[in-house]
């Protein structure tokens, strides 16, 4: 498969002098199109920096990222923002969203900026995502009259509104009820499903265990790979998947 997300040697630190930290300690990843890739680990093991660094939201102190065959530290500022808004999507534990626009303004804003001739064909395509994601009855409402996980499903209608080639989520479900995490998970999956890559922070061992391969990161390195779907096939077995992978993860010394 063709890789879509490389990153070598990556390398990030923060603070200074003794208080200096790596938080990314040589890591390299590999990821390919059409994968679903979920990223497990302790509190500050690095998660987020590896989410921010793959996706050109940060930069490092050295190793190289590429995505698509593009290296992103050849990239100037606007081109690596064309790139994450043309090809990237995020999904974060909360969306971001405007308390003065109702649900479907917030999902087109970010598109309409680039393009502003084009607003009704945005929101045609606003109202199919919100179809399909199942709020498509809220497109007028004022986001303080929608629910946890009706915001998520509005932040991943935003995400998916230029058709992107990798979906970036931390902790998308990490404030939500275990049900709607649910159903925001079986979201993702169908959206995995047609071809876009995911690349998902979480603690959630359920969240984690729809993933094709899991990575455990401790201290900044990659210490141990899991392969939920080649032990247990579907993700119609979610339930044992989740087993296996909370097995696996005893095993992990930390
Ligand atoms: N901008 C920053 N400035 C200084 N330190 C930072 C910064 N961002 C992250 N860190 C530190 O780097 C370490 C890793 O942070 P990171 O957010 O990647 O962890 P994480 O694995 O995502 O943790 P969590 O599960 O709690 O979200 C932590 O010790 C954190 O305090
Ligand atoms: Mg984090």
């Amino acid at each position: 498969m063709k890789k879509i997300l490389a990153g070598r040697q990556m390398v990030k630190s923060f603070g200074e002098g003794n208080e200096k930290r790596r938080v990314l300690d040589g890591v390299s990843v590999e990821i390919s199109q059409g994968e679903f890739v979920s990223v497990m680990g302790p509190s500050g093991s690095g998660k987020s920096t590896l989410l921010y660094a793959l996706s050109g939201m940060d930069t490092i102190d050295s190793g190289e990222v590429s995505f698509n065959g593009t290296g992103l530290s050849g990239l100037g500022e606007k081109q690596l923002a064309d790139l994450r808004r043309t090809d990237m999507g995020f999904v974060f534990q909360q969306p971001t969203l405007l308390k003065n626009l109702n649900i479907l303004d917030n999902i087109i804003l970010p598109s309409v900026r680039d393009n502003r001739k084009k607003t009704r064909q945005l929101s045609e395509k606003a109202r199919a995502l919100m179809e399909r994601t199942g709020i498509g009855e809220l497109e007028n409402r004022s986001i303080s009259q929608a629910s946890g996980g009706q915001l998520q499903r509005a932040g991943i209608c935003r995400a998916l509104m230029n058709d992107p080639k990798v979906i970036f989520g931390d902790e998308p479900t990490g404030a939500l009820n275990s049900t709607s995490a649910n159903e925001i998970m079986a979201l993702l999956s169908d959206i995995h499903r047609t071809g876009v890559t995911i690349l998902l922070v979480t603690h959630d061992v359920k969240v984690a265990a729809r993933a094709e391969r899991v990575l455990f990161l401790l201290d900044g390195k990659i210490a141990g790979e899991y392969n939920p779907s080649r032990h247990t096939g579907s993700i119609a077995d979610l339930d044992s998947r989740e087993k296996q992978l909370r097995d696996w993860l005893a095993g992990m010394k930390f």
